[in-house]
């Protein structure tokens, strides 16, 4: 491994460690080769120096698929195979789903008594098995995939409560907010629903559109949670998320129609964290969507969230699929090496032999992990 100066870099070097220009930013992964476009991507960013494989340039024009591959993916060779088969056969899983079964305990319980008895919500009990997950998983995306990969239970509810804690505080981290915020933003994730409880839970799990009386109902489980809630004591953010997780920044939401800077900030990273738990979560009548569908809709929705967290959340999610392999349009295999900041959910992708920059390519999309 050796520094280069940006300005010495040639077509073929291959990369040795992530480069990030001065703000943090990724902006190339290791292992990525260097083209013409990339080399340029390093100077408009300011990149003045980075580091690089010893071994002689890959000649581009003419490589060899197999010598390339081996090059840059030798570290992070992914088994043939399902990917998320992959995951839920491992260690970590069966740890992750213990711990995860301990969460949906303690959240049933609490609602219960919430509802039930109007009784305080122990929030140390609440907090302490999500807190374990994650402190265990490090703000680490594989705790995104393991999200991904449970499911078994029939109370999707407390699940989809646990996911959008488990993703709040991961994001909430990720924004360098204190521990004490990040337990409180825990607590709207696991808290934000809880007027669902008040719905008839026909219509809570009904897989067939709903009808406008029957969506109208729905809306109301926002205000029944802020209801439910508003006499406990608790932090003003928590009820606030319970209320506010379903408007948007462009005003577009409900139950009030606010806009952005009328919504809490809590309450709009549990927004992010909701619609992303419910986009790629499997259910009993769906499948999940792939992760890079979602990130390319949430772009195409961009004034509905807020800017700020929502572009530290899909840059981190689409980073972490870097080397992953991939289905495009249904059939075609890929591997991503390298993230478009400016079109997150569209990364460029070697296909057979070719670089592919899907953001410049409508026609192909990636339509699963591998
Ligand atoms: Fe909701």
């Amino acid at each position: 491994m050796k520094r280069i100066l940006t300005i010495k870099a040639e077509e073929g070097m291959v990369v040795a460690g992530d480069v990030y220009n001065e703000s943090n930013h990724l902006v190339i992964p290791r292992g990525t080769v260097l083209t013409r476009d990339i080399i340029d991507r390093l100077k408009y960013y300011a990149v003045f120096d980075f580091y690089i494989e010893d071994d002689k340039p890959i000649k581009l024009a003419s490589y060899n698929m197999d010598d390339l591959e081996r090059h840059i993916f030798s570290e992070y060779k992914i088994e043939s195979g399902g990917y998320f088969r992959r995951i839920k056969e491992s260690e970590q899983f069966r740890e992750f789903e213990n711990m995860f079964q301990e969460s949906v305990n303690n959240i049933s319980d609490c609602i219960n008594a919430v509802v039930t008895k109007s009784e305080e919500v122990n929030i140390d009990q609440l907090l302490s098995s999500v807190k374990k997950i994650t402190d265990d998983f490090n703000p680490d995306v594989s705790l995104f995939d393991m999200i991904h990969c449970i499911e078994g239970y029939d109370d999707l509810t407390y699940v989809h409560s646990i996911n959008v804690a488990l993703i709040s505080r991961v994001i909430g981290k990720w924004m360098g907010l204190s521990p004490e915020e990040c337990d409180t933003l825990t607590i709207c994730g696991l808290l934000h629903d809880i007027g669902k409880v008040m719905i008839p839970i026909e219509i809570i799990t009904k897989p067939s559109r709903l009808s406008p009386t029957e969506y109208a109902l729905i809306q109301t489980h926002t205000i029944h949670g802020y209801n439910l809630l508003e006499k406990i004591e608790l932090d003003e953010r928590i009820k606030l998320a319970a209320l506010q997780h379903h408007e948007r920044c462009d005003g577009k939401g409900y139950p009030n129609k606010l806009r952005y800077n009328e919504i809490n900030q809590f309450s709009r990273i549990v927004a992010i964290a909701d619609v992303y738990d419910a986009m790629t979560s499997n259910r009993i009548y769906r499948k999940g969507i792939c992760p890079f569908e979602v990130i390319s809709i949430f772009e195409e929705n961009i004034d509905a969230y807020d800017p700020k967290v929502l572009f530290i959340f899909l840059e981190k999610i689409a980073q972490s699929y870097v080397n992953a392999e991939v289905i495009l349009n249904g059939d075609l295999e890929g591997k991503i090496i390298m993230i478009n900041k400016y079109a997150l959910g569209r990364p460029g992708v070697l296909v057979g032999g070719a670089y592919v920059d899907l953001s410049r390519q409508d026609n192909m999309e990636i339509t699963a992990l591998m």
